[in-house]
């Protein structure tokens, strides 16, 4: 996949759309509620750079393999991830998140990459993969738990990218990091 698979305007459009109906409303918080969903609802990887960045950074991690990826958003790092891994499930619980999936799913869903909408412990026991892991600033500890049930190495991702490099990342946000 290269930079000018997803038209990002129209997702661009949807995101904003999205975010404006729902961002904190109430229905979303009782539905985060009731799938035991911690982290917040912010995406981190809206754009194809970023997460063609990330899964360059994870290549050597994921190559081959089979990668489990938990609270995978709008699901642009699954389809990167699909370059490399040979197979990638992407469970994600928003329903707002699956739904802007949508928008790149039809034109660009690449073979060997799933988008599994529901909370994730729906799918413990079903999906088994070699690597699970997570992009998150938010409800870290919880997405480490629910990831340790589906492959035998977790990786935080965030936490993989400051530790190899802190100098490129804001002091104040790695310091919140290590409490969020
Ligand atoms: C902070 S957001 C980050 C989303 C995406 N990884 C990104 O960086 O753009 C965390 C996401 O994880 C999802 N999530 C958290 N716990 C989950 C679980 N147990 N099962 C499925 N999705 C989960 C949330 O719905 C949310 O969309």
């Amino acid at each position: 996949m290269t930079n000018s698979q997803i038209d990002e305007k129209p997702l661009k459009a949807l995101l904003d759309e999205a975010y404006e109906a729902f961002d904190g409303s109430d229905e979303l918080q009782a539905y985060m509620k009731r799938h035991d969903v911690e982290s917040a609802s912010i995406l981190t990887v809206t754009n194809d750079e970023t997460a063609s960045l990330i899964a360059a950074y994870l290549a050597p991690l994921i190559g081959g393999k089979t990668v489990v990826e938990i609270g995978g958003g709008i699901g642009l790092l699954a389809f990167h991830m699909g370059l490399y891994a040979e197979r990638v499930y992407c469970i994600e619980a928003n329903p707002i998140w699956s739904s802007c999936f949508i928008a790149s799913l039809l034109a660009n869903k690449p073979k060997r990459v799933s988008y599994l909408f529901g909370s994730a412990d729906e799918f413990e026991g079903q999906i088994h993969g070699d690597v699970a892991l997570f992009c998150t600033h938010s409800g870290i500890k919880s997405m480490k738990a629910t990831a340790t049930k589906f492959a035998p190495v977790v990786l935080d991702v965030y936490g993989e990218l400051i530790a190899s490099n802190p100098d490129a990342f804001n002091p104040t946000a790695r310091r919140l990091r290590a409490i969020a």
